[in-house]
This record gives structure tokens, sequence and C-alpha cells, in this order.
């Protein structure tokens, strides 16, 4: 075994670890659905402190925070009014310092989640645009444009937005705003130089508090290129949007925004990091966000988006190695997030039941009955991708609740519902149930309110099944998703090398394996049959049934 560890072993944050982020180990926490210390059914940046401990028993290098700002919570956050604040429910700016320091001081590093492509319409630029009227400088912060017909009745072209419905919204007087996603989400023109400034200015304003990177929303779609006559929805769909010149998506002048902001990035030591959201159309397209003179990093949601399969997996794999490695980025995985059907539920599908591909939009799959889903099945499989992803060169992204092996909830009444992506979707079986269900509250404890979330009871109602998979009793098992990401986690950091994983041919086809530098190998056996290892492997982590891998599972082996 290698004496090498991560830098980010140290259990203080430093400044000479500039590369921290190449192989982090980052856990996302949506934070009204962590942990709620003040007791009013919301999670809040007291309850993460609450949780320092936890979070640094996981063994985790980062965390990263969905957006806390202010918001009307249309689209659970992401509808921003203020992006240098904290929404009073959730606490204050002191809360947020302390919260710093209370992750820093273990070891843990923060990103948190910057919003550039829409304000939530209640951010003062947006009601200042409101106010000031057609053809003023206020309103070209914002995609304003007159309605068609002779008094602006009819909207400027018929697109529809990402939640389903029009994308274009009447204000009164002839004009209308383009809107991505909800009506509450107006999209900023970011050929306005304002535009440009509010966010170097936030940029600066959270680096300064000292937080370590940023996730930045929708990073593919701020570079927008309206002609003069609008073309229709049908003539948007069919354009191509792998040349850079789609009107709305991953134009190329995009790169020179966050051109601007890696300047600002440098400013600070270690240099702040940012991984862009970006659902572009190839590896290709998503490697320019991720370039040492843009954002650094970019998702990569292609495990997401796959099969629990060998060869999707390893082709996957082996795609996004070569094009991390000819750009100098570090590849990112991700299996769950708080946009998609979590990964245990998916898995445990029939085949491609729970795959995008029949899904008109990329991050919303259609959830399922839950008589459809094998949630035994599904967790066996999700651990074992889950331990596949960890021991990847590149950096791994967790989502809160998969490390207790959580399902999606997939039974919430429709008035119990939150998410803009379930009311304005027209069609549940095209446009899934929506978000929620990834969304329910944490169980942290057996018994009390909310399973220990918090003294007001969750904002999204707990099943009862969620008594089965809390921290306390996961905590005490050693066989528990919880126990088994741990020491995963404890071995990534102990056992972490270079870059780069060599293929061992399997001679099975439903069977992957693959070696780090340092002779720590990694087994997955996505069939159902038991793989015999050859005698005397040395298994660090997992366990061999009679001299093999067991079906659905995942072992790690060293030297
Ligand atoms: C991103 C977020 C999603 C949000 C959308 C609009 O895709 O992950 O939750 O609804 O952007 O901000």
């Amino acid at each position: 075994m290698t004496d090498a560890v991560l830098a980010s072993d140290a259990t203080t944050i430093g400044s000479a670890d500039a590369a921290w982020w190449r192989q982090a180990a980052v856990y996302q926490i949506y934070p009204r659905s962590f942990a709620d210390a003040n007791g009013d059914g919301l999670g809040d940046i007291r309850g993460v402190v609450d949780k320092a401990d936890y979070l640094a028993e996981l063994g985790i290098d980062a965390v990263w925070l969905s957006p806390f700002y202010p918001s009307e919570l249309a689209d659970g956050g992401y509808d921003v009014a203020d992006y240098r604040d904290v929404d009073p429910r959730l606490g204050t700016l002191s809360d947020f310092d302390d919260m710093i320091a209370a992750l820093h001081g273990r070891g843990i590093r923060v990103i948190v989640d910057i919003v550039p492509n829409h304000s939530s319409n209640r951010h003062a630029l947006f009601q200042a645009a409101l106010a000031a009227g057609k053809g003023s400088p206020e309103r070209d912060r914002y995609i304003f444009r007159d309605g068609l017909g002779e008094n602006g009745e009819r909207p400027p072209a018929d697109w529809q937005s990402v939640f389903g419905g029009p994308a274009w919204e009447p204000v009164g007087d002839g004009q209308w705003y383009f809107h991505h996603f909800a009506t509450e989400q107006p999209d900023f023109n970011w050929d306005n130089p304002d535009v440009h400034a509010e966010f170097l200015e936030t940029l600066r304003f959270w680096s300064d508090r000292g937080v370590d990177g940023f996730r930045i929303d929708v990073a593919h779609a701020l570079a927008k290129d309206l002609p003069e006559v609008l073309p229709s929805q049908a003539e948007l769909d069919a354009m191509d949007t792998t040349t850079g010149r789609h009107p709305l998506f991953d134009r190329d002048e995009v790169h020179e925004i966050y051109r601007e902001w890696r300047r600002v990035f440098d400013e600070y030591d270690p240099p702040r990091i940012a991984v862009a959201e970006a659902w572009v159309a190839t590896p290709e397209r998503r490697a320019r966000y991720a370039t040492a003179e843009g954002l650094g990093q970019a998702f990569n949601f292609d495990l997401l988006e796959a099969d629990f399969d060998a060869a999707q997996f390893r082709h996957i794999v082996t795609v996004n190695l070569a094009q991390s490695a000819a750009t100098g980025s570090s590849s990112t995985w991700v299996l769950s997030n708080h946009d998609v059907v979590r990964h245990a539920t998916r898995y445990g599908l029939a085949p491609r039941d729970g795959s995008t591909a029949k899904q008109g939009s990329a991050w919303i799959i259609a959830g399922a009955p839950a008589d459809q889903v094998d949630l035994a099945r599904g967790g066996r499989r999700a651990l074992a991708a889950s331990l596949f992803l960890l021991g990847l060169p590149g950096s791994a992204y967790l989502y809160q609740g998969e490390e207790l092996g959580l399902h999606e909830v997939g039974d919430i009444a429709p008035e119990d519902r939150q998410d803009p992506a379930f009311f304005r979707g027209a069609d549940p079986e095209r446009d899934g149930l929506g978000r929620d269900g990834c969304r329910v509250p944490l169980p942290w404890e057996r018994g009390g309110s909310s399973y220990g979330f918090g003294a007001a009871g969750a904002h999204l109602p707990q099943p009862a099944w969620f008594a089965r998979y809390t921290v306390e009793e996961e905590a005490a098992d050693p066989a528990s998703s919880l126990s088994v990401y741990r020491h995963a986690l404890a071995l990534r950091r102990a056992l972490q090398t270079a870059e780069t994983l060599e293929w061992i041919e399997t001679g099975r086809d439903d069977v992957l394996r693959f070696a780090r530098p340092n002779g720590w190998q990694v087994v997955t056996n996505f069939g159902e049959e038991p793989f015999p290892l050859e005698p005397g492997a040395t298994v660090v982590l997992g366990a061999l049934e009679g001299g093999a891998v067991a079906g659905e599972s995942t072992v790690w082996l060293r030297d």
C-alpha cells in the first residue's frame, strides 16, 4: 500500500493544497432537508453545524450546499432573491460563518451553489426591471421582448419551459420575459455588463467568507443569442446543440464568462474551485467547461444516466478519463442528486424504466409505483455501483441519504408536493413525478418527531419505512450501507493514488475489474452469477462468498 495520502487528509485547511478537489469525495447537502436545528420544519445552517461530526466521521473531503439564500421557494431555493445573504428561515450570515469554521476545523471544505442563469422574480434587479418599464436599462438585465399581436397580447414565441408550460410570461405592458424554468425564475441577459458585475461581486463575497468553491447551476445556458425573429419551439428542437451556436444552449461564448470568473477564483489562495452543471451533448462539449482557464471541472452525468450495466459503465469511464486527461481536469462521477430518482430505486426498476431516454428532459426521471420497484435488488446494486464509483480516479459526488441506501419516496400525495416540475408537467407518465421524492428530510433517529430531523416535523412527509434507514440504526450495524460507506471513504483516502486505472479482463461481460497504479483493485459483479477470484487475493472492502464476488456486489482488493 502506498504511503501517499490525499492532502485533504489533514485536519485543517491549508493553502498549500490547491489540487485538493481533483480526487475529493464531495457530499451534497440539500439544506432544507438535511437537519432542522430551530424546529420550524425546514433544515437550516445550524443543522449542518450540529451534524459536523457526522460529516467528519463519514469521511468526505467537502460538502456542496444547494441554495440556502433568501427565496420564495418556487423551485426549492433555485429561485434566488438575494445572492449574498442567508434565508432567514435557514439562519444568518453569522451562522454561515460558524458552519465554515465547524467544517474547516474538521478538514471539510465548503462549496456553495451559484445560480447565474436566472434570479427569483423577487430579486431587487427584477423588481427594478418591472418598475422601470419598456426600453429601460433595468429591463435590459433580463430578457424582455415585445409580444406579438396588436397590443403584444401573444407571446413572442411558443417556447416551452423546462418544467413544462410556456417559457414567456407577460408583464402587462405588452412586454414578456423569458424563463427557462418556473415563471418565478426570469433569465438574466448575460450581454449586460451589470449582470457580470453582480456575479463577480457574489463570487468575491462568498470567497471572502471562506468558501472553497462553487457549483455553477445550468452553466451551459447563460450565453444566448436570440434573433429578431424568434424560431419556433419545433425549430429550436431541431437545432444542433453540438456546434456552439444554438441560440439557447452551450454557446461557445459562454466560456468568456467563465474566463472572467477564473480570474476572480485565482485571486484567492488556494484558488477557489468550480464545477459546472452543464447538460451538454457530448463529453467533448463538456470538457470545454472543465479547462484550467474556465471553471476547472464539470459534472459528468453519464453514469447517472446509464443502466446498471458493465459495458455501459466501462465505456463511460474510459471515455471520460481520456477526456479529462486531455484537458488536464479530473473527472467527476455522480449517481444521485436532488434532481433525479435516487439510484437505489432506479436500479430496482425493470431495465430502462428508470432511464432518461424516454424523458423529454434529461434530469427528471419518471418515478414508478412502489410495487414496480425491487427494493432489495435496487439497494444491492446501488451499493455495488457506489463502491465502483468510489474506486475511480477523479472526484466522487455523493448525495445526502445515499450513504444510508435511502430509496426514493414514490408516494407523496399531490397536495404535499412542492416541485414546480410536478405542477407544471402536463403528463406524469412523460414528465415524471418531479423531484420531491429524493428531497424528503433525512432520517437521523429511530423514533421521535420526523426521525430526528427536527422538532416540528418534516416539510415533505417521511414514510414509515424511513425507520429502517436511520443514521442511528445503521451506525450500530457494521453491515449497514452507512458503515460500508464510512469504511470505503476512509480506505479511499488511504489508498488514493494517481488519476489513472487499468482494466483487467475478467472473461465475463458482466464483471468489471480495474487496478489503480498502487495495486488498489476494484471488482464489480453486475450479474447474478458469483465471480470466483483467484486464491490469495487480499480483500480490503466487501466480502467474498465461497471465494467469489457475489452477484450485484463490489469488492476492493490490494496487492
Ligand atoms: C438545476 C438545478 C435544479 C433547478 C434548475 C433551475 O438543474 O439542479 O434543481 O431546478 O437548475 O435552477
